[in-house]
């Protein structure tokens, strides 16, 4: 506590005392709830079968009856539309857990929205919609598939 408060005594200090609550109170009321939990990795939009035997096996035969006529074959030959493997691709070579972790929720809620969206450009449809066609588990199964493509 500063000198000068001490001297002037008991009020001063009373007064300051109930300014610092005032502005700490004003600063959690400013936080609105909503913005933290934005700020919260939503662990369901992160892939859960990435890496997964089984699901990488089903998500190759989704991505050739669905995909590869634009995105190319396999995932690896050039196709029409985007490669998918560049989605995510930097997430894998970070070292730090915490931040990759972050990383693949970026790239994960990117590739989920786009496939259940599609792709509309200036009002130009570049993909179709996927959503009521494949399920959220076919759609990460595909991309656990491609994540496996070599370069
Ligand atoms: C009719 C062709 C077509 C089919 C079929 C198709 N896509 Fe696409 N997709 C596109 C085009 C074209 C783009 C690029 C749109 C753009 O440039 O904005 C695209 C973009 C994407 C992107 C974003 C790529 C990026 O780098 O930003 C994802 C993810 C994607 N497609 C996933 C899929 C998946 C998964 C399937 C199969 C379920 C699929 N697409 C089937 C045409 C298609």
């Amino acid at each position: 506590m500063p000198a000068r408060l001490v001297k002037t005594g008991g009020w001063a200090h009373t007064l300051r005392l109930i300014a610092t609550l005032s502005v700490a109170a004003l600063a959690a009321c400013a936080t609105p709830p909503q913005r933290q939990a934005a700020d919260e990795p939503k662990a369901e939009r992160i892939n859960p079968l990435r890496g997964q035997a089984e699901a990488i096996a089903s998500g190759e035969k989704h991505y050739a009856r669905h995909c590869a006529s634009c995105h190319g074959e396999g995932a690896t030959k050039p196709g029409p539309a985007a490669d998918l493997r560049n989605i995510g691709r930097t997430c894998r070579r970070l070292t730090d857990p915490g931040l990759q972790q972050r990383c693949h929720l970026d790239a994960d809620v990117y590739f989920l929205k786009t496939v259940e969206e599609g792709k509309l450009r200036l009002g130009i449809r570049h993909m179709p919609a996927w959503k009521d066609l494949i399920s959220t588990e076919e759609a990460w199964a595909i991309q656990a598939f491609i994540e496996t493509r070599p370069r």
